[in-house]
């Protein structure tokens, strides 16, 4: 693989929406590599509470101090994406022991989709640990508090989306 590929990361997920968890990972990787571009998925199979345009565009606002960051949305494999845009590494986040087995799974898949391309695990900061995107949107739809788990302009996504400003 070329040394200039290897400099660019793609971290990518549904993002629906994007968590503190999420942010608090792009940022420990921004200084390590010379690009990251985050692939928003569109999963349909998730059935996402916030539609593609709109998970891109809260990411671009809660990453726009990290000048080396891009986010682009995807609805193809994985393994297209990142060759489109010049990915050598697959950045994902482990937070438990429980996101073990799927992400060894994924990341297996991934290396026999795109063998030149190497799948990079990192972990977020322990307060982190526990935040999902599904279950910040199942308190927010309840209409309980997440403004510490999300940036102010996702938690007024989340007010907004379910009419409880
Ligand atoms: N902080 C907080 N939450 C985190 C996190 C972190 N650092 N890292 C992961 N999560 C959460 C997400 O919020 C998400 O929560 P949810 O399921 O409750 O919504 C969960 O962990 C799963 O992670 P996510 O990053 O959203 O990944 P995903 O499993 O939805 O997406 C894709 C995985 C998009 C990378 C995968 O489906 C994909 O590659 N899709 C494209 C099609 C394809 O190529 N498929 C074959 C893959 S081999």
């Amino acid at each position: 693989m070329s040394l200039s590929r290897q400099r660019v990361a793609v971290y990518p997920g549904t993002f629906d929406p994007i968590t503190n968890g999420h942010i608090d990972l792009v940022a420990r990787a921004a200084p390590l590599f010379e690009r990251i571009v985050v692939g928003v998925a569109e999963s349909p199979h998730k059935g996402p509470g916030f539609d593609l345009k709109d998970r891109i565009e809260l990411a671009q606002i809660c990453l726009a101090d990290l000048p080396n960051v891009e986010v682009l949305g995807f609805d193809t494999l994985l393994a297209d994406f990142v060759r489109r845009v010049g990915g050598g590494v697959l950045l994902r986040g482990l937070r438990a022991v429980s996101d073990f087995e799927y992400e060894f799974q994924m990341a297996s898949m991934n290396r026999h989709l795109i063998p030149e391309v190497e799948t990079l695990f990192l972990t977020p900061a322990e307060k982190y640990s526990f935040i999902s995107s599904s279950l910040v949107r199942e308190i927010a739809r309840l209409g309980g508090d997440v403004s510490g788990f999300v940036h102010p302009r996702v938690d007024a996504a989340l007010k907004k989306r379910w009419q409880r400003a």
